[in-house]
């Protein structure tokens, strides 16, 4: 096995021990005590986590008894309250972010933290993000694929996109609020279905309206090995070569071309489709990822690739390289 000394697993999920209630309708609020907490919105039950998902030192432990060195953390996306009034919905995420950056300050060469905009409101995100990056020294945020159901195209969140790349600030993008949910209630449809749609969706929409072409040096990954779009990449260019007058309204790119400028983690459950989308994406934009500490997550990291055989450069950037890539961090740091 070839594998690195250095393993970062680039998507996974952390909260702080306690969210206090503000008060406010539609937040999401952490209670509890003992060894597990429960995230609980408007009085309704959402989800309950474990010590993993907010005990930082407990979780450095615990992942690496699975071989794995260093985590980039951000947000459960429950708590991204794009949904709610701008200025309560930014205090959240000062808090959030405050919290998370601390993680990164306290284990420096084991956690990497990512944090949140509150993208309602395109001022406030904009003077988060600089708060992100020149007083807790965050190298990227975490983004939904849509914001209140509009697409990564709109032109408020094109200023915000703009400010990142002056700021140097990566975006993680994250499937939420997903597309359908209403009408297919059952069988965590939602996740399995309307997940890796909204990733496509969510790449489409930077794609066609311009946002990669006008940002050349803006770096974005999709989680999720990009959901659906590196699988219907030939659809979506044979789309765009036969009506040109519907898909390349705003940019006449072909979307092919987009390839290589764009990261997706390893996050398929599927050493086939692994191979597959490595072979799409390349080599060096695909990173160890596995929604730690979620059961959708890869159970045992790096599985996926390990399974791939792989030569030792081609393991090296799958399993660290390609995240610091995308970040724009040092190997020293980590070693
Ligand atoms: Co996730």
């Amino acid at each position: 096995m070839n594998q690195p000394d250095l393993i970062i697993d680039l998507h996974s999920h952390l909260l702080p021990e306690h969210i206090p209630d503000m008060g406010l309708p539609g937040f999401p609020v952490l209670t509890g005590d003992g060894d597990e907490r429960d995230i609980t919105v408007d009085g309704q039950f959402f989800r309950r986590i474990g010590r993993t998902s907010y005990d930082m030192a407990h979780r450095i432990e615990a992942y690496e008894r699975h071989g794995v060195q260093v985590q980039v953390v951000c947000t459960v996306p429950v708590m991204f309250s794009y949904h709610l009034p701008a200025e309560p919905a930014s205090r959240m995420a000062r808090f959030l972010n405050d919290h998370i950056a601390e993680q990164q300050r306290r284990w420096p060469n084991r956690v990497i933290s990512l944090g949140t905009l509150p993208l309602q409101d395109t001022r406030l995100a904009i003077n988060e993000a600089e708060h992100c990056v020149h007083d807790l020294g965050l190298p990227g945020i975490q983004i939904g694929s849509n914001i209140n159901n509009r697409n990564l195209d709109d032109p408020e969140l094109f200023e915000v996109f703009a400010a990142c790349q002056d700021l140097g600030l990566s975006i993680l993008v994250h499937p939420w609020n997903m597309m359908g949910s209403q009408h297919m209630p059952d069988y965590w449809l939602p996740w399995l279905v309307g997940m890796p749609a909204e990733l496509s969706r969510a790449i489409c929409s930077m794609i066609f309206g311009g946002v990669l072409e006008r940002l050349p040096d803006l770096r974005v990954c999709f989680a999720h090995g990009g959901g659906s779009f590196p699988f219907t990449i030939g659809r979506i260019e044979h789309g765009f070569n036969m009506r040109p007058d519907l898909v390349a309204t705003c940019n006449e790119v072909n979307p092919r071309e987009y390839i290589g400028r764009f990261w997706v983690d390893s996050v398929t459950h599927d050493p086939q489709a692994l191979a597959y989308l490595i072979e799409v994406m390349g080599a060096d934009k695909v990173a160890l990822g596995t929604d730690y500490p979620f059961p959708l997550g890869e159970q045992e990291p790096g599985s996926a690739i390990r399974a791939l055989n792989a030569d030792s450069e081609t393991n090296a950037r799958l399993f660290y390289r390609n995240t610091l890539e995308f970040l724009d961090l040092p190997e020293e740091r980590f070693t």
